[in-house]
């Protein structure tokens, strides 16, 4: 030093971490997405049984801490094998998706109270509240091929109130795959099966596959992200390309997507810090199965007319909709779109053209099962319409509303306008409704 005496270097308030501000600022931005939204945590027993498992607790209890809601579903094949050697009593399969004699059923009631304490008691270690539940109701398959398939069962029903008031309670549920058939008695579904059925009654915007596999395998190479269409045509046209670990996943996020769950990721458990990586970064250290925004939409058809009808009885007695008839709705039927889950139509929107104002479209008659409200399907059919309508050369779109005008404007971006943007003959039927509905306008840039 010039002057001999030292300086002295300001030492920060805080320790220095190894977290750099860019990295918490990813992180961040990933935290006011997921609030409030379900996550579908499923761990293979193979799983819970590795040395990372604590760990993966740990994240558990840090996605809940930023108001994710978590629901975890087990397997139990790994204890499953395990007590069948011990014991030395043969297994007729292992992981729910064939037949299960008594003999099995009964290492697999076992097997699965394991799992399900070790779960219980590491969420506890964790501080997290949880609870195991009767809220699956199952049918046996029945036989297959010319086989009774005995104790193995498919999903009947879901107790999805009884789950969501626990998570509600800032519970976390715990289900096994074994669930609960028509006398009460033991059944035995696989636990691939039941995330998917979970993560649809329950809405959940992602369900996470945990498994001893790097990810999704294809072709022998772990796909990092692969859409729903590439996989399910795979999985039609040559399933031998998925291996043979990942087949059951794969179909499962097949299901899961076509049943309206947007995104289910297919990652090692065994890895430290997977799942936050995987939650919380771009890049993710698993696979991504990733639905098609608009693939359950499509034109309404002529066999769609009484589906229709009744789907929207009920928003027009609310007068939400004005009424139309069935034979209304098929005259109309060209203006129509559907969304459907499931083959089930569970909503619709209308798209009208002006003969005289070609760049002027009207969105209408939008409609979503209450069932499904809350899931951005609403917007996604704004948004259909109105791209369908920039593809056929229309500037601007239009939407009267007498009761949510709010969701127009707050969630898709439209903006209140006076009733002179209408075309004559629309401004006529609008002054003759009565209804007085406000007029909304949303610019197709
Ligand atoms: C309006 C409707 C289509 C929304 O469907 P949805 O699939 O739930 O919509 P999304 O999931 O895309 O958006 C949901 C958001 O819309 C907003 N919203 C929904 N209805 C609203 C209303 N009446 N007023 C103001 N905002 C509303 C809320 O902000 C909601 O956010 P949240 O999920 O955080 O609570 C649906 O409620 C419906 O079918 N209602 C009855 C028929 C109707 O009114 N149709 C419009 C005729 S013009």
């Amino acid at each position: 030093m010039s002057n001999g005496i030292p300086t002295v270097v300001p030492q920060p308030a805080v320790p220095a971490t190894t977290i750099k501000p860019t990295d918490l600022r990813g992180i961040l931005k990933y935290v006011p997405r997921f609030q409030g939204q379900i996550f579908i945590i499923a761990m293979d027993g193979s799983i819970v049984a590795d040395e990372n498992f604590s760990n993966l607790l740990i994240d558990i209890a840090v996605l809940r801490s930023l108001a994710i809601r978590v629901v975890l579903v087990h397997g139990i094949g790994h204890q499953l094998i395990e007590l069948s050697v011990a014991r030395n009593i043969p297994i007729s399969n292992a992981d729910g998706s064939g037949v299960t004699d008594a003999a099995t059923l009964d290492l697999a009631i076992r097997a699965s109270s394991r799992v399900s304490h070790a779960l219980v008691e590491g969420l506890t270690q964790n501080a997290l509240k949880c609870a195991t539940t009767n809220a699956v109701r199952a049918l046996p398959i029945g036989i297959i091929r010319g086989v009774d398939q005995q104790f193995t069962a498919k999903v009947e029903r879901i107790d999805k109130d009884f789950i969501l008031e626990l998570i509600e309670r800032q519970v976390v549920p715990v289900v096994s795959p074994i669930a609960f058939g028509p006398d009460g008695r033991s059944l035995r579904v696989n636990s691939d099966l039941l995330a998917a059925e979970l993560a649809e009654a329950l809405h959940a915007t992602k369900i996470l596959f945990l498994s001893p596999a790097a990810g999704l395998e294809i072709d022998g190479v772990v796909r990092r992200e692969i859409s729903v269409d590439a996989l399910r045509q795979i999985l039609q046209d040559e399933p031998a390309r998925v291996s043979e670990y990942s087949r059951s996943k794969a179909t499962h996020a097949v299901k899961a997507i076509e049943t309206g769950t947007p995104r289910v990721h297919i990652l090692d458990g065994r890895i430290f810090d997977g799942v936050l990586n995987e939650v919380f970064s771009n890049e993710g250290v698993g696979s991504l199965v990733y639905g098609n925004d608009y693939q359950q939409i499509r034109k309404a058809r002529k066999s769609d007319v009484r589906l229709l009808y009744n789907l929207t009885r009920a928003a027009i007695r609310r007068e939400e909709l004005i009424y139309r008839s069935q034979q209304a709705i098929e005259k109309n039927i060209d203006h129509f779109f559907v969304f459907e889950i499931d083959e089930n139509i569970i909503a619709c929107v209308t798209l009208y053209f002006y003969p005289d104002r070609p760049q002027l479209a009207e969105v209408g008659s939008l409609y979503v099962m209450p069932f499904y409200h809350h899931r951005g399907i609403g917007k996604k059919m704004v948004d259909y319409a109105s791209m369908v309508a920039k593809e056929r050369g229309a500037t601007m779109v239009i939407a009267l509303s007498t009761q949510s005008f709010g969701f127009f404007t707050n969630v898709c971006g439209f903006e209140e306008a006076t009733k002179d943007i209408l075309p004559e003959a629309r401004l006529k039927s609008f002054e003759e409704s009565g209804r007085n509905p406000k007029v909304l306008v949303r610019k197709l840039a």
